[in-house]
């Protein structure tokens, strides 16, 4: 039954029932009747003035379009009241519902539920597992990142001691804030970390354990705190212990009266890094969803901004995004693709679907194969400069050596999409928005199923066969790997080379493998699918079984990988999606009507073991 068939007996009932903002249902006017999509808003508490920012985002955002009406309901802080709240809306028959858990874990199963009725948006915190429609949020890492690296060029050269404020312990997005923040202050050595006090995002409990603490020792001269109000608390206990030249540094940005924005212009923060709540995303996505649009991700990270009272003065607070709507909208996009080479059958079916996807969306797409050279990449996209293509997107080969070329595209006013890999560049200006897959999560998860597919408590000692050095897929998936080994202390990577991800460079390093330490290697870790194929080859031609007597896992997911895996050979892959084709246009289109882009969108992915090879190939797309 669809929203406009329903009686507006129900919307009557609905306002008995549930929290409602502004513009909604007090009374029930004539227009009621225009009303096509009912959103349900289930949020997790209305004490935080960042959630209430969200629900007014969410209002504002929603008042745009006449056929649509928000309800919202507030779950003060409890897992089982937002449990009920989400059955309760879903009773109400609306067309989709945005979550904001209080405890991800506690709402896993009733996102899954919900999401076998209707589409789910998750808010600022995504569930175990992959049973919901899209993840808007924050990227808590980098947040903290952003405000340890501006902490580094704060301080230079000079040594100093800094206090970290953290919100509730156990809390993922804390844990990720936090690993960002020391991640930047590694390479400075001489900035030290003397104190983390947590204060569970309140600015009161802030105020205390920051004042015990200076009372005992007032050598601090730098406080981070992972939101603003914990940074206006401790600001307040500095006043009371008379201690002045502190520099206070925090997160969230928010507009109105003691909100960062208003802290840093009073000089209370030096700085502070917006954390945005994601309602205006949601609306527009929910739309996107309810009109059955193509190239939905499966994730989106917002962007983050910092704010400083100098770039108040400049006027710096829009953005540093180049938002360049076409000047005739009716003229064909031109983007210029500089694709990686054809080094895989990922990288085949990624060309593929980007070509597709450009003759769907009606791009005129300028499409250039790099053949694995860093060099060939930086000239392809600077005849792309020289044409004047609307927007370049690329898949970088490496992570560094980008910032001249890019550098030149930003002044040319050409925007740049990276899709698939990442740069390592300091001046995140220099691109628009990153799509693709989360690589270090993808180690993670063929770490994971290894050693729940082991259990072993004896040595296990692994292979691993890195993709081409120096690209984001080897760095992040090895992290992500070694990451999930750091528990088990008995599986140890002894072998560990690039093998450029290509069969061949796949059979030829395990081939030196196998002739260096053949006897002792249980487990081979392959960063894709085309070099466990390749490695397969070695491991037969020097007598043994492969996924017998070695255990290997790889990533990618091709339809080669399950071929192997029903032929008993391979065991494991952890997939990596190339279908990029869809989401890169919709961005693309996104972008040059004006509207902002996430700064990274992520793909949906699951890991396949070879229990369900035989069952999932049929359904396998490349
Ligand atoms: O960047 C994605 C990686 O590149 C794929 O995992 C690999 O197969 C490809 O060549």
């Amino acid at each position: 039954m669809s929203w406009m068939s329903r009686t507006r007996v129900s919307l009557l009932a609905l306002c008995a029932s549930f929290v409602l903002l502004a513009g909604s249902c007090s009374h029930v006017s004539p227009a009621d009747r225009d009303i096509q999509y009912l959103i349900g808003m289930s949020q997790a508490n209305l004490t935080e003035p960042w959630r209430i920012a969200m629900n007014q985002e969410i209002q504002a955002a929603a008042s745009h379009y006449k056929n649509v009406r928000v309800i919202f309901t507030d779950a003060a802080d409890s897992a089982q009241k937002q449990i009920n709240d989400v059955h309760k809306l879903l009773d109400y028959g609306i067309d989709l519902v945005i979550i904001s858990p209080t405890d991800a874990k506690a709402l896993t199963a009733t996102v899954a539920q919900a999401y076998e009725k209707v589409p789910v948006i998750l808010l600022d915190r995504a569930v175990e597992g992959w049973d919901y429609t899209l993840f808007i949020g924050p990227d808590n890492w980098l947040l903290g990142n952003q405000a340890g690296k501006y902490i580094v060029d704060l301080l230079g050269a000079k040594g100093d001691n800094v206090v970290e404020i953290q919100g509730r312990t156990n809390s993922p997005l804390v844990v990720d804030r936090s690993l960002g923040f020391r991640d930047a202050l590694k390479k400075a050595k001489k900035v030290k970390i003397v104190d983390t006090i947590v204060a569970d995002w309140l600015r009161d409990k802030a105020e205390d354990t920051f004042l015990a603490r200076v009372r005992k020792d007032p050598k601090v001269d730098v406080v981070f705190a992972q939101n603003d109000t914990m940074a206006y608390g401790a600001y307040l206990a500095a006043q009371k212990a008379g201690l002045t030249g502190i520099r206070f540094i925090g997160i969230d940005g928010l507009p109105g009266p003691l909100g960062g924005i208003d802290l840093v212009k009073r000089g209370v923060l030096s700085a502070t890094f917006t954390c945005p709540t994601g309602g205006k995303e949601a609306i527009r996505y929910a739309l996107d969803i309810l009109t059955h649009q193509e190239g939905i991700p499966k994730k989106i990270f917002l962007r983050t901004q910092k704010i400083t009272a100098a770039g108040i003065r400049d006027g710096a607070l829009l953005g540093a995004s180049i938002v360049r709507p076409m000047a005739n909208p009716k003229r064909r996009i031109v983007l210029g693709y500089a694709q990686v080479g054809k080094e895989s059958e990922w990288r085949v079916a990624n060309t593929k679907s980007i070509k597709e996807a450009a003759r769907k969306f009606g791009i005129d797409l300028v499409f250039v194969d790099a053949k694995q050279r860093q060099e060939n990449q930086i000239a392809v996209i600077r005849s792309f400069i020289a044409r004047k293509v609307d927007v370049i997107a690329f898949s970088p080969i490496v992570e560094s050596g980008w910032d001249d070329v890019l550098n030149e595209a930003k002044a040319a006013g050409i925007p740049v999409i990276l899709t698939d890999r990442s740069v390592d560049i300091r001046d995140d200006s220099l691109w628009v928005t990153f799509m693709g897959s989360d690589f270090v999560e993808e180690g993670r998860r063929a770490g994971r199923w290894l050693v729940q597919h082991l259990n072993a408590d004896k040595p296990v000692k692994i292979a691993e066969l890195q993709g081409t050095i120096g690209s984001a897929p080897a760095i992040d998936r090895k992290k992500g790997f070694e990451e999930v080994l750091k528990d088990h202390p008995n599986y140890k990577i002894i072998l560990s080379e690039g093998g450029d991800f290509t069969v061949e460079g796949g059979r030829d390093v395990m081939r030196k493998f196998l002739r260096e330490r053949g006897k002792e290697i249980n487990v081979l870790f392959a960063h894709n699918d085309d070099m466990a194929l390749g490695a397969i080859q070695a491991i037969r031609e020097y007598g043994i079984v492969p996924g017998k007597d070695i255990v290997i896992v790889s990533v990618d997911a091709s339809r080669g990988a399950f071929q192997a895996m029903i032929a008993g050979t391979l065991n494991c892959t952890v997939e990596c999606n190339p279908l990029l084709g869809d989401q890169l246009m919709k961005a693309v289109k996104d972008y040059m009507s004006g509207k902002e882009l996430p700064t990274r969108i992520i793909t949906d992915e699951r890991v396949f073991p070879a229990e369900v090879a035989r069952r999932v190939l049929p359904t396998r797309r490349y």
